[in-house]
């Protein structure tokens, strides 16, 4: 009989330590998808601090694997493959989360998988929805923000990418600066519900340009500008601000995104769907915006429920599933990469869109 496959995934690329176990017989299924944030630990120093937050892996992930198995109620040695996020992300949580995945499979003699966590964010709709290649992805997360083809597994082509700040920075750096609290996205969205998006006029980089490049910097100065000139600021002025934020980032990421999907629909006339990934999809505004967006181009709209948009180990078993399916399989050699791009070529040079 046909019992499909089953992977365990552990994620520790960040301040998340994430582990999950997920199938794919009769169909995608996530069997259990536990998580433990790093937000305490960190608060006090006002980001990430890598040492603290590898050492703060180290002390929970044997507990979440122990959990994650019992709550999926699947035996070890049930699982077909242990996926582990090698990159990109900070060193210190790679290796821990890489050389705990690597030492249960080589005591169990299961395949190792070397998961990049980008592809396991762009993959992460297929997990959620049946979605199939190509689509268009926008890929927007604290680290980073992509518009990518992406064609099959393991097979991503780069259409533009950010110049300066991901389009999570900009969420985090701008709630920093109106006292939102950290992680800023998820802050900024609640404290810009209610307010009036058009009160504050704020710059849109790129805006109308050629390409699918991002640019974020100049948001952050504008609302540093704003906060300045303005005197003090009570309730309203700051669900305005935060309003008029999440506008002009997402007026900025529709705008790109536009341009994106002429050329895709040109190049890839079977595509059909565009889909969002990372953090930044789990925004309400946005997900309406790109749906529409899709809509008017006669595309699916498709993106994770937003607990599978922001960091997760479901994601990154499910990465390795796909990868298993098609004998992707690595070595237990194989290197954590705190530099990892989807797309090789496009890193090193800017995309040609002709
Ligand atoms: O994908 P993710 O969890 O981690 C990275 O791989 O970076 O993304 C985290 C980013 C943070 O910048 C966070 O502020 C942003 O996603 N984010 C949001 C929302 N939820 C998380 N941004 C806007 N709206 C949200 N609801
Ligand atoms: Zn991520």
């Amino acid at each position: 009989m046909h019992n499909g496959l089953t992977v365990l995934g552990i994620e520790t690329s960040c301040d998340e330590t994430a582990v999950a176990v997920v199938g794919d017989w009769p169909q995608p299924t996530i069997h259990a998808n536990l998580i433990r944030s790093q937000l305490v630990e960190h608060a006090p120093y006002g980001g990430v601090v890598p040492e603290i937050a590898a050492r703060a892996h180290l002390d929970h992930l044997d507990g979440l694997v122990v959990g994650a198995l019992a709550e999926a109620g699947i035996a070890f040695d049930r699982l077909d493959g242990i996926a582990a996020a090698a990159g990109p992300g900070l060193i210190g949580g790679l290796i821990v989360g890489s050389m705990a995945a690597k030492g249960l499979a080589w005591a169990a003699g299961k395949p190792f998988l070397a998961v990049n966590h980008l592809e396991a964010h762009a993959l992460a709709a297929r997990l959620a929805h049946e979605v199939a290649f190509p689509y268009l992805l926008l890929l927007v997360s604290g680290g980073h923000s992509q518009l990518l083809v992406c064609a099959g597994v393991g097979q991503y082509r780069q259409l533009g990418t950010s110049r300066d700040d991901a389009a999570g920075e900009a969420f985090d750096k701008t709630a920093k600066l109106l006292g939102l609290g950290y992680p800023g996205g998820p802050a900024l969205e609640r404290a810009a519900q209610g307010g009036d998006p058009s009160r504050f006029v704020l710059p849109r980089p790129l805006r109308g340009r050629e390409g699918c490049d991002f640019s974020f910097s100049g948001l952050k100065t504008a609302v540093r500008q704003v906060i300045a000139g303005h005197g003090p600021f009570g309730p309203d002025a700051v669900a305005d601000l935060a309003a008029s934020v999440e506008l002009a980032i997402c007026d900025t990421l529709i705008d790109r995104t536009a341009n994106a999907l002429r050329w895709f629909c040109r190049h890839y006339p079977e595509g059909n769907s565009l889909v969002a990934a990372g953090g930044v999809a789990a925004n309400g505004r946005l997900r309406a915006r790109l749906a529409a967006l899709a809509a008017s181009a006669g595309l699916a709209f498709v993106a994770p429920p937003p607990a599978l948009c922001t960091d997760n180990g479901a994601m990154i078993a499910w990465a390795g599933l796909e990868r298993l399916r098609l004998g992707l399989v690595d070595g237990l050699d194989a290197p954590v990469r705190p530099r990892w791009p989807l797309d090789e070529a496009a890193a090193t040079a800017s995309a040609d869109l002709s």
